[in-house]
């Protein structure tokens, strides 16, 4: 099974491009953990991860998801962390929890995609995709490496920007600087943001978008909202600037 989470697409593409490549599923980790209640054991021989790096670190749901679900310790498991330029210390992080519960990340590699955060500081970007390219060559040799069950962590080191990141004043900005509201007079009160949210965090209500205190900042709902309707530390990110994988549509992201 390949559990991901993804909010603009490049890690359920990637999940995809593995799933295709080995044979095996793709699951959203909100899907399986809304879906499967209290059955929190997961008894795959082969478990794979992908998401995105946020902050140097795993997304909070994923984290939170490995910590409390039991594995087969024998199980391979493997990670991609998808990311605008360095995974931090997101696999590290990820291989020292799966060791707390005496399991072992065999595998885990970090690939550049295009980072979905750049829209949030910056207006009119210039998005590169070529570099989707060379992400998709360097997941085809992964799914190759993990169909042998190749063993490798090189990737999943401590490192110096990864820690710097996870100071908690670091972080403490870093949310600020991708706090979410909505502007109620571009809202339309369409529920595409509410139907994203892999936190159940936006709800539609009297005809406007709202939202709660679980955000994660995958910034989902900033890059779909087709209207405007949410600001990104006040302010909406153009339509030219939005961001979202090419492959993937809006619907795919959907919670099942
Ligand atoms: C809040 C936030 C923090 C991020 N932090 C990092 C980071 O530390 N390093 C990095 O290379 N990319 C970072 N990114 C970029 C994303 O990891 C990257 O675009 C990822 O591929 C998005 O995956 P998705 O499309 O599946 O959501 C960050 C993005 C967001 C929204
Ligand atoms: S996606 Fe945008 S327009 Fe639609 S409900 Fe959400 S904030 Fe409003
Ligand atoms: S509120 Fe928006 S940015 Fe926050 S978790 Fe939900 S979709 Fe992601």
């Amino acid at each position: 099974m390949i559990l991901y989470f993804s909010g603009t697409g490049n890690s359920l593409s990637a999940a995809r491009l593995l799933a295709r490549e080995t044979g095996d599923t793709a699951v959203h980790v909100i899907d399986l953990t809304t879906h499967c209640g209290t059955c929190r054991g997961i008894q795959d021989k082969v478990i794979g991860f992908v998401f995105p790096v946020y902050f140097g670190d795993l997304p909070d749901p994923v984290r939170e998801f490995v910590e409390y679900t039991r594995f087969a310790p024998s199980t391979y498991f493997y990670a991609v962390a998808t990311c605008g330029g360095t995974a931090g210390n997101a696999l590290y992080n990820l291989k020292e929890i799966l060791e707390q519960k005496r399991c072992r990340l065999s595998y885990g590699r970090a690939v550049p995609m295009i980072a979905n955060s750049t829209a949030t500081w910056k207006k009119g970007v210039t998005y590169d995709f070529s570099r989707l390219d060379e992400a998709r060559k360097k997941l085809i040799s992964i799914a190759t490496a993990v169909q042998a069950r190749t063993v490798n962590t090189d990737e999943a080191r401590r490192s110096l920007a990864g820690s710097l990141m996870a100071t908690s004043l670091v972080r403490h900005m870093g949310k600020r600087r991708f706090a979410i509201s909505v502007d109620t007079d571009a809202c339309t009160g369409c529920g595409i943001c509410e139907r994203l949210c892999p936190m159940h965090n936006i709800i539609i209500k009297n005809g406007k978008a709202r939202v709660g205190d679980r955000c994660v900042s995958c910034m989902a709902c900033a890059h779909w909202c087709p209207s405007g309707g949410i600001l990104v530390h006040g302010h909406a990110i153009s339509r030219e600037d939005q961001y979202h994988h090419p492959d993937i549509e809006v619907k795919d992201l959907f919670l099942r």
